[in-house]
Protein backbone atom coordinates (compact mmCIF):
# COMPACT_ATOMS: atom_id res chain seq x y z
CA UNK A 1 0.00 0.00 0.00
CA UNK A 2 1.17 3.71 -0.57
CA UNK A 3 0.51 6.25 1.38
CA UNK A 4 0.56 10.01 0.05
CA UNK A 5 0.96 12.99 2.29
CA UNK A 6 -1.01 16.44 0.98
CA UNK A 7 1.28 18.87 -0.31
CA UNK A 8 0.95 22.38 -1.56
CA UNK A 9 3.51 24.35 -3.28
CA UNK A 10 5.69 26.94 -0.95
CA UNK A 11 7.74 29.96 -2.38
CA UNK A 12 10.16 31.79 -0.14
CA UNK A 13 9.67 35.93 -0.65
CA UNK A 14 10.90 38.46 1.61
CA UNK A 15 11.68 36.53 4.50
CA UNK A 16 8.35 34.58 4.27
CA UNK A 17 7.24 31.35 3.05
CA UNK A 18 4.17 31.62 0.77
CA UNK A 19 2.18 28.30 0.60
CA UNK A 20 -0.61 28.41 -2.32
CA UNK A 21 -3.52 25.35 -1.07
CA UNK A 22 -5.95 26.30 -4.08
CA UNK A 23 -6.18 23.83 -7.23
CA UNK A 24 -3.76 23.80 -9.44
CA UNK A 25 -2.00 25.50 -10.94
CA UNK A 26 -0.72 27.96 -8.81
CA UNK A 27 -1.31 31.57 -9.77
CA UNK A 28 2.30 34.04 -9.27
CA UNK A 29 2.41 36.15 -6.56
CA UNK A 30 1.85 39.72 -7.62
CA UNK A 31 4.93 42.19 -8.13
CA UNK A 32 3.96 44.66 -5.14
CA UNK A 33 6.71 47.14 -5.06
CA UNK A 34 6.81 46.25 -0.89
CA UNK A 35 8.03 42.57 -1.64
CA UNK A 36 10.32 43.72 -4.77
CA UNK A 37 12.00 46.63 -4.78
CA UNK A 38 16.10 46.06 -4.07
CA UNK A 39 17.07 49.60 -2.71
CA UNK A 40 16.50 49.35 0.77
CA UNK A 41 16.16 46.38 4.09
CA UNK A 42 12.81 44.25 4.75
CA UNK A 43 12.08 43.48 8.56
CA UNK A 44 9.31 40.90 9.74
CA UNK A 45 6.97 42.02 12.57
CA UNK A 46 4.98 38.96 13.73
CA UNK A 47 1.90 40.28 15.84
CA UNK A 48 0.55 38.45 18.64
CA UNK A 49 -2.28 36.07 18.07
CA UNK A 50 -5.60 38.53 17.17
CA UNK A 51 -8.53 36.28 19.08
CA UNK A 52 -11.41 37.20 15.95
CA UNK A 53 -12.20 36.64 13.09
CA UNK A 54 -9.68 38.59 10.09
CA UNK A 55 -12.12 40.06 8.04
CA UNK A 56 -12.64 43.19 10.91
CA UNK A 57 -9.18 43.50 10.96
CA UNK A 58 -10.14 44.48 6.85
CA UNK A 59 -13.45 46.50 7.80
CA UNK A 60 -11.03 48.41 9.63
CA UNK A 61 -8.67 49.18 7.25
CA UNK A 62 -11.31 50.47 4.58
CA UNK A 63 -12.60 52.85 7.68
CA UNK A 64 -10.51 55.76 8.04
CA UNK A 65 -12.81 58.02 10.36
CA UNK A 66 -11.20 55.73 13.37
CA UNK A 67 -7.93 57.10 12.94
CA UNK A 68 -9.49 60.66 14.26
CA UNK A 69 -11.27 58.91 16.88
CA UNK A 70 -9.62 55.87 18.39
CA UNK A 71 -6.06 56.72 17.90
CA UNK A 72 -6.56 60.50 18.51
CA UNK A 73 -4.00 60.38 21.06
CA UNK A 74 -1.25 58.00 19.36
CA UNK A 75 -1.64 59.76 15.75
CA UNK A 76 0.11 62.79 16.32
CA UNK A 77 1.63 62.43 20.16
CA UNK A 78 1.75 65.12 22.50
CA UNK A 79 -0.94 67.12 20.70
CA UNK A 80 -3.96 68.26 22.69
CA UNK A 81 -7.30 66.95 22.48
CA UNK A 82 -10.11 69.21 23.20
CA UNK A 83 -12.82 66.78 23.06
CA UNK A 84 -12.36 63.20 23.02
CA UNK A 85 -15.47 62.46 21.52
CA UNK A 86 -14.75 64.00 18.08
CA UNK A 87 -11.21 63.35 18.71
CA UNK A 88 -9.32 64.77 15.40
CA UNK A 89 -12.27 64.25 12.78
CA UNK A 90 -12.60 68.22 12.25
CA UNK A 91 -8.90 68.10 10.40
CA UNK A 92 -10.74 65.89 7.86
CA UNK A 93 -12.51 67.52 4.63
CA UNK A 94 -13.55 64.25 2.68
CA UNK A 95 -13.25 60.41 2.99
CA UNK A 96 -13.08 58.61 -0.09
CA UNK A 97 -13.24 55.09 -1.62
CA UNK A 98 -12.32 53.90 -4.97
CA UNK A 99 -11.06 50.57 -6.68
CA UNK A 100 -7.79 49.50 -8.67
CA UNK A 101 -6.81 47.07 -9.99
CA UNK A 102 -5.29 45.07 -7.10
CA UNK A 103 -7.87 46.43 -4.41
CA UNK A 104 -9.96 48.87 -2.88
CA UNK A 105 -7.89 52.59 -1.99
CA UNK A 106 -9.23 54.77 1.02
CA UNK A 107 -8.56 58.60 0.93
CA UNK A 108 -8.75 61.55 3.68
CA UNK A 109 -8.41 64.37 2.47
CA UNK A 110 -7.62 66.98 5.21
CA UNK A 111 -8.39 70.49 5.69
CA UNK A 112 -4.72 71.57 5.27
CA UNK A 113 -5.16 70.05 2.49
CA UNK A 114 -2.58 67.38 3.05
CA UNK A 115 -4.06 63.94 1.10
CA UNK A 116 -3.12 60.53 3.24
CA UNK A 117 -4.08 57.46 0.63
CA UNK A 118 -3.37 53.75 0.48
CA UNK A 119 -5.01 50.75 -0.56
CA UNK A 120 -6.23 47.26 0.52
CA UNK A 121 -4.46 44.68 -1.51
CA UNK A 122 -7.62 42.40 -1.57
CA UNK A 123 -8.47 40.36 0.40
CA UNK A 124 -6.17 40.54 3.15
CA UNK A 125 -3.54 42.75 3.48
CA UNK A 126 -3.66 46.79 4.07
CA UNK A 127 -0.20 48.61 2.49
CA UNK A 128 0.44 51.65 5.08
CA UNK A 129 3.51 53.43 5.90
CA UNK A 130 6.25 51.50 4.80
CA UNK A 131 4.45 48.29 5.68
CA UNK A 132 2.41 45.88 4.45
CA UNK A 133 0.16 43.86 6.89
CA UNK A 134 -0.61 40.46 5.92
CA UNK A 135 -3.96 39.03 7.66
CA UNK A 136 -3.70 34.86 7.65
CA UNK A 137 -6.61 33.33 9.21
CA UNK A 138 -6.02 30.98 11.69
CA UNK A 139 -9.70 29.32 11.39
CA UNK A 140 -12.72 31.67 11.65
CA UNK A 141 -11.77 33.43 15.02
CA UNK A 142 -7.99 33.45 15.15
CA UNK A 143 -6.31 35.28 12.67
CA UNK A 144 -1.73 35.69 12.35
CA UNK A 145 -1.16 39.07 11.56
CA UNK A 146 2.57 39.85 9.69
CA UNK A 147 4.17 43.03 8.94
CA UNK A 148 6.66 43.24 6.05
CA UNK A 149 8.28 46.79 6.66
CA UNK A 150 10.66 48.22 3.97
CA UNK A 151 13.47 50.95 4.70
CA UNK A 152 14.65 52.43 1.63
CA UNK A 153 18.55 53.23 1.00
CA UNK A 154 19.02 56.83 1.63
CA UNK A 155 21.13 56.63 -1.39
CA UNK A 156 18.93 54.09 -3.39
CA UNK A 157 21.50 51.53 -3.73
CA UNK A 158 20.71 47.89 -4.24
CA UNK A 159 20.50 46.96 0.09
CA UNK A 160 18.23 44.23 -0.26
CA UNK A 161 18.72 41.67 2.90
CA UNK A 162 18.82 37.81 1.93
CA UNK A 163 17.89 36.78 5.94
CA UNK A 164 15.49 39.03 6.47
CA UNK A 165 15.48 39.51 10.24
CA UNK A 166 12.52 39.12 12.90
CA UNK A 167 11.05 40.89 15.48
CA UNK A 168 8.17 39.23 17.44
CA UNK A 169 6.06 41.57 19.36
CA UNK A 170 4.67 40.91 22.90
CA UNK A 171 0.82 40.65 23.76
CA UNK A 172 -1.13 43.94 23.51
CA UNK A 173 -3.60 42.26 26.11
CA UNK A 174 -3.33 40.69 29.58
CA UNK A 175 -3.92 37.41 30.23
CA UNK A 176 -2.27 37.12 26.87
CA UNK A 177 -5.03 34.42 25.58
CA UNK A 178 -8.03 35.92 27.28
CA UNK A 179 -10.76 37.12 25.55
CA UNK A 180 -13.61 40.68 25.63
CA UNK A 181 -14.54 41.01 28.70
CA UNK A 182 -11.98 38.96 30.57
CA UNK A 183 -8.75 40.72 28.77
CA UNK A 184 -7.31 43.96 29.84
CA UNK A 185 -5.38 45.59 26.21
CA UNK A 186 -2.59 48.14 26.51
CA UNK A 187 -4.16 51.27 24.82
CA UNK A 188 -0.61 53.34 24.37
CA UNK A 189 0.13 51.98 20.83
CA UNK A 190 -1.91 52.30 17.82
CA UNK A 191 -1.76 48.66 16.50
CA UNK A 192 -3.00 47.72 20.70
CA UNK A 193 -5.89 50.14 20.33
CA UNK A 194 -6.43 48.20 16.91
CA UNK A 195 -6.38 44.80 18.37
CA UNK A 196 -8.90 46.02 21.34
CA UNK A 197 -11.53 47.58 18.46
CA UNK A 198 -11.03 44.35 16.22
CA UNK A 199 -12.04 41.90 19.25
CA UNK A 200 -14.07 43.56 21.74
CA UNK A 201 -16.76 42.86 18.20
CA UNK A 202 -16.44 39.52 19.34
CA UNK A 203 -14.66 36.59 17.93
CA UNK A 204 -17.53 37.04 15.14
CA UNK A 205 -18.72 40.48 15.24
CA UNK A 206 -22.10 40.36 15.06
CA UNK A 207 -23.37 42.35 12.12
CA UNK A 208 -27.22 42.40 12.96
CA UNK A 209 -26.72 45.12 15.36
CA UNK A 210 -24.58 47.56 13.42
CA UNK A 211 -25.48 51.29 13.10
CA UNK A 212 -23.37 51.96 9.63
CA UNK A 213 -22.97 56.01 8.74
CA UNK A 214 -22.08 57.52 6.39
CA UNK A 215 -18.04 57.06 6.62
CA UNK A 216 -18.89 53.37 6.80
CA UNK A 217 -18.68 53.97 2.96
CA UNK A 218 -15.74 52.07 2.33
CA UNK A 219 -16.57 48.83 4.55
CA UNK A 220 -19.80 48.81 2.53
CA UNK A 221 -17.45 48.55 -0.36
CA UNK A 222 -15.05 46.05 0.91
CA UNK A 223 -18.29 43.75 1.42
CA UNK A 224 -19.88 44.18 -1.28
CA UNK A 225 -16.76 43.57 -3.39
CA UNK A 226 -15.96 40.54 -1.64
CA UNK A 227 -19.53 38.97 -1.85
CA UNK A 228 -18.77 39.70 -5.54
CA UNK A 229 -15.73 38.11 -6.00
CA UNK A 230 -17.10 34.79 -4.61
CA UNK A 231 -18.96 34.59 -6.66
CA UNK A 232 -16.52 35.29 -9.57
CA UNK A 233 -15.13 32.45 -7.72
CA UNK A 234 -17.89 30.00 -7.63
CA UNK A 235 -18.41 30.48 -11.14
CA UNK A 236 -15.03 29.42 -12.06
CA UNK A 237 -13.11 32.92 -12.64
CA UNK A 238 -10.11 34.11 -11.02
CA UNK A 239 -11.03 36.60 -8.55
CA UNK A 240 -9.34 40.52 -7.99
CA UNK A 241 -5.86 39.93 -7.58
CA UNK A 242 -4.80 36.51 -9.14
CA UNK A 243 -2.27 37.22 -11.34
CA UNK A 244 -1.38 33.97 -13.90
CA UNK A 245 0.72 36.13 -16.66
CA UNK A 246 4.07 36.13 -15.97
CA UNK A 247 4.51 39.24 -18.63
CA UNK A 248 1.44 40.74 -16.62
CA UNK A 249 3.86 40.20 -13.30
CA UNK A 250 7.29 41.70 -15.18
CA UNK A 251 6.67 45.39 -14.06
CA UNK A 252 6.64 46.28 -10.33
CA UNK A 253 2.83 47.12 -8.89
CA UNK A 254 2.79 50.49 -7.32
CA UNK A 255 0.89 50.45 -3.86
CA UNK A 256 2.68 54.30 -3.22
CA UNK A 257 5.29 53.40 -1.16
CA UNK A 258 7.06 56.01 -1.78
CA UNK A 259 4.74 57.94 -0.96
CA UNK A 260 3.41 56.82 1.64
CA UNK A 261 7.25 56.11 3.40
CA UNK A 262 7.46 59.91 2.98
CA UNK A 263 4.30 60.99 4.50
CA UNK A 264 4.68 58.79 7.56
CA UNK A 265 8.25 59.42 7.86
CA UNK A 266 7.95 62.50 10.52
CA UNK A 267 5.57 60.19 12.39
CA UNK A 268 7.30 57.08 12.22
CA UNK A 269 5.79 53.87 14.03
CA UNK A 270 3.11 55.70 15.59
CA UNK A 271 1.34 55.55 12.61
CA UNK A 272 0.97 51.91 11.71
CA UNK A 273 -2.51 50.54 10.74
CA UNK A 274 -4.57 53.78 10.59
FE1 LIG B 1 -6.35 51.69 13.30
Amino acid sequence: MTVKHKSYPVQKLAGLYWAYLGPEPAPLIPNFDIWFRKDGRRKIFIQPQLDCNWFQAMENSMDPAHLEILHQITAEPGRPIENSTRGLTDDVSAFDFYEVPYGLMKRRTYKSGMVDEHPVIFPNILRQGNSAQIRVPMDDTHTKVYFVRFFPAEDGTVAENEEVPVEYIRPYKHPPDALHPYAKFRMDLVQAQDHMAWETQGPIADRTRERLTSSDRGVVMLRQVMMREIKKLQEGQDPMGVVRDPRQNATMVDTFLTETIRQFAHIGDSAINQ
